[in-house]
This record gives structure tokens, sequence and C-alpha cells, in this order.
């Protein structure tokens, strides 16, 4: 039997009309579908009816073993000679062990394809008002990780370097390190003045943004639970000046989902772009303290 191939699909950042169009091209061919905890469930619907779908979400967390077990899953489908799309939350490649998958399918000599997504790096921060450069405010950006296993090998976030060397910083898997990430910036440099927004679930019509600054943050965001995308620096307050470019397009009658030709969240998204019914806009919000923009 000949091997099937297996597509590391980027499912983006929330809103699941944020699917690339390949991405959703690919999703209708699928014979089995894996698929991660963050991705919005109707993207389900837009694989073919007999597709076989697999929740890895609960097997994918730190461990190597059940990093391992997502590995020879996806392996055995496709030597199964089926058509294989792991649907993975935002780019595939940033933070999400795309590329470890990649590799041992590599190795096992099967044929992978990676569809790059939309990632919530810079999806979210821009749903939520906020560029990630802007001229005089901002020349260069970082995307880090805040959540580091303590026994990790191999490289580390070098927290004294970064605090300083770039002028935004976007930290995923924010939010249960925070306190520790915010001590490193104040204790390698950065003023407790400069500004911080937590945005919680981007994109989405649950879009949560709190403001403040790395001196007050933490009494402002209470207990913001994930998926939290923190970004840090003076353009943060530019969202106190720009509208809203979120939620309309994540709307309820756009994404009820439909499995017949013509009925899937692509298709609404292009009929509604044909009717000229573009994204709702708000007025901004103030910068300081909590908000939600839908
Ligand atoms: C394991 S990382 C995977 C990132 C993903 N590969 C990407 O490119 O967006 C998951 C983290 O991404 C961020 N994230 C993903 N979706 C988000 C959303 N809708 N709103 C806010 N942050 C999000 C959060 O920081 C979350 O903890």
């Amino acid at each position: 039997m000949q091997a099937g191939k297996v597509y590391l699909v980027g499912a983006g950042p929330g809103a699941p009309d944020l699917l690339t169009v390949r991405g959703l091209r690919v999703l209708r061919r699928a014979d089995v579908l894996v698929y991660d905890r963050l991705v919005d469930r109707r993207l389900l619907d837009e694989a073919p009816r007999r597709a076989l779908r697999i929740f890895a979400g609960k097997m994918s967390g730190h461990h190597s073993r059940e990093q391992e077990e997502i590995n020879a899953l996806l392996i055995d489908q496709a030597r199964r000679g089926r058509r294989v799309v792991r649907l993975k939350g935002g780019d595939p490649f940033v933070f999400g062990r795309g590329a470890e998958e990649a590799l041992a399918l590599a190795r096992a000599g099967i044929a992978v394809e990676v569809v790059p997504g939309v990632s919530a790096a810079v999806a979210v921060p821009a749903s939520a008002g906020i560029p990630l450069t802007h001229r005089g405010l901002s020349s260069a950006f970082a995307v880090v990780t805040g959540h580091e296993d303590a026994g990790k090998a191999g490289p580390r976030v070098d927290w004294a370097r970064l605090a300083t060397a770039v002028d935004t910083l976007v930290v995923l898997m924010a939010a249960g390190n925070l306190p520790r990430i915010i001590h490193q910036l104040l204790t390698h440099g950065r003023s407790p003045e400069t500004p911080i927004a937590l945005i919680r679930c981007g994109t989405t019509r649950d879009e949560e943004t709190v403001t403040g600054t790395l001196g007050d943050i933490l009494e402002r965001a209470g207990g913001l639970r994930p998926p939290v995308t923190a970004v840090i620096g003076d353009v943060v307050t530019l969202r106190d000046s720009l509208g809203h470019s979120g939620q309309g397009l994540a709307g309820d009658d756009m994404l009820r989902s439909g499995r017949r030709a013509g009925r899937g969240v692509y298709d609404r998204v292009q009929r509604r772009a044909a009717w000229g019914r573009g994204p709702a806009t708000t007025s901004p919000s103030s910068i300081s303290g909590r908000s939600t923009w839908r």
C-alpha cells in the first residue's frame, strides 16, 4: 500500500474564518483529522463527513511521551495510505511542536506538507488594536514563550538580554508565569511605566483585553485564564486611538456551521464580502483597565 501524507495545518489564532484558504482546501479533503485543544470545533465540520476525527489536545501537554504518542498516531495513519490533516492552533511552527512532528514523520519516511497559519503572536495583538511596529514607537519585536519547563534542556529565554533589546515583546503562554516574567523585565532594566496588554481569547467573540503598566498589571489582571497573549511596549498606547478591527467576521450568523458545499465558514465569508457587510467597528476603549471588544 502506498503511504499517505500528513499535512501540518495552522488553524489560525481563534476565529475559525482566520484559517487560510489553502488550509481549508486541505481540510476538506482529509481522511483523518487530528486536532488540538485551541482549534475551534466548528472547523471540524469542514472535513468530509466520513473523515476520522481524533482529538490530540489531552495528549499534547509538555511530556515527551505524549508527543511521541501523537507522532506515532500520525505515522500509523499515514502508513494506512490516508491523507492526514494535523490541525494546530495558530501557525504549526510557532511554539506548536509542529517541527517535532515534521521531523518524526520525515524520519519515518512519511511525506509532510506544512500549511502555514496565522499566528496568535501577530493576530491577537492586531485584533485588540495593537500594532507590533509603528514608526517612531517600535521598529523591532520579539516573540517569546512565557512557559518554560524547569528541567528543560537547550536554549532558554534570555530575559536579561531581551528586556531592553526590542521595542515590543510578545509573550505567548503568558498567563501562568506573569509575575515571574514581569519581575525579570523589571530586574533587567525595563521601566515599571512600560505599557502592557494582556489579551485573552483574541480574535474570538470572547476576546478580552486588560491593559496597564508593568508596575500595576498584576493588580489589574486578576486571574486571567489561558489562552493569553501579552504585548509589552509603547505600541500598547496606540490601542487608545485605533479603531477595532476585531470580531465582526466571527459573528453568530457567520459561524453556525454547515457541512454542505457552499455552507461552510469560507463560503459565508465570501458571501458577506460580496454583500459589503464588513466587520463592525466600535470606538476604542480606555488604555487602562479591563474592557471587552465585541
Ligand atoms: C502553545 S502556543 C501555540 C501558538 C500557536 N502555534 C500560534 O502560532 O499562535 C499557545 C499560546 O498561544 C497564545 N494564543 C493562542 N491563541 C490565542 C488566542 N485566541 N488569544 C490569546 N492568545 C492566544 C497563548 O499565549 C497560548 O498560550
